[in-house]
């Protein structure tokens, strides 16, 4: 599958200022959804204490503090042989396995490796850590859309909003944001109609509380994949295909071997 010039591939922030609102189930499976449809990047932003491994049941032979040194001591340096693999069409670039690592890597390398990202030309995922690091600023600017994820919580809502507030006092475009309400159904006094009223946005995805998500995080086995009916699911797969201007078409057996 190609895409029109319309639709050049998404580079996606999934942000939230709240820790545990669902940044990396959200991330994970949107960037299996975009495999589904074309190969596709997600990679770990939380330096610290990144999990999209984890997600995926994978073990990485080189991560984002190798990319960074080895593009230090030749810009030129290819990416493709540092990625992690899963399945033929999604790529992972996980996060540093050590506090000391994470520590080597400067906002310039992050600069550096989103830009060579870009230049692949594929669908990109960037899981953030929680809270508004540079490295999340950074991700925040270089992307063309911007998944604020939020639980129906009010301190969740209330931090989502003073993200969408400090965008705007920097003049950062707003009009990027998507919003993903996760847990939507767990009964905390809010439902989703609130939360888009309090944040201004209608949500771009409704993500129910759900065994299924939590198993499939922990199994390596995203929820787009184990259970692709769910209503988790149904809902980030029809955003991933309206980033990427898709309506209708197979979906790849993620299994199958890249067509060479
Ligand atoms: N819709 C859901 N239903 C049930 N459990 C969920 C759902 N979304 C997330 N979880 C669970 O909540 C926990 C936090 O989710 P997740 O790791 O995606 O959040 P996060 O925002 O990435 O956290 P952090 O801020 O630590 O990076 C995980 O155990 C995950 O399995
Ligand atoms: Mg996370």
């Amino acid at each position: 599958m190609t895409l029109d010039s319309a639709h050049l591939p998404p580079v996606v922030a999934v942000v939230s200022p709240k820790g545990g609102s669902g940044k990396t189930a959200v991330a994970s499976n949107l960037a299996l959804a975009f495999a589904q449809r074309m190969p596709s990047v997600i990679v770990d932003l939380d330096m610290y204490s990144g999990d999209v491994e984890w997600a995926f049941g994978v073990q990485p032979t080189y991560r984002i503090h190798d990319v960074a040194r080895r593009l230090r001591e030749d810009s030129s340096s290819e990416l493709e042989g540092m990625f992690t693999s899963r399945g033929a069409y999604l790529s992972l670039l996980c996060s540093p396995d050590s506090h000391i690592a994470a520590d080597a890597v400067s906002g310039l390398d992050m600069a550096t490796i989103t830009q060579r990202l870009i230049e692949l030309n594929r669908p990109v995922v960037l899981d953030t850590s929680p809270g508004m690091s540079d490295f999340t600023l950074d991700a925040i600017e270089a992307a063309s859309r911007i998944v604020l994820v939020t639980t129906t919580d009010v301190a969740s809502v209330q931090a989502a909003r003073k993200l969408i507030d400090t965008m705007q006092a920097l003049r950062l475009d707003t009009a990027r944001v998507a919003l993903a309400v996760n847990r939507f159904n767990s009964r905390t006094g809010l439902d989703v109609a609130d939360v888009e009223h309090r944040l201004g946005y209608a949500a771009s995805m409704r993500i129910p509380e759900s065994r299924h998500v939590a198993e499939g995080l922990n199994a390596g086995r995203p929820i787009v994949e184990s259970h692709p009916d769910s209503q988790a699911a149904t809902s980030i797969l029809g955003f991933a295909d309206s980033l990427l201007g898709v309506t209708l078409g197979k979906r790849f057996n993620f299994w199958w071997k890249r067509p060479v």
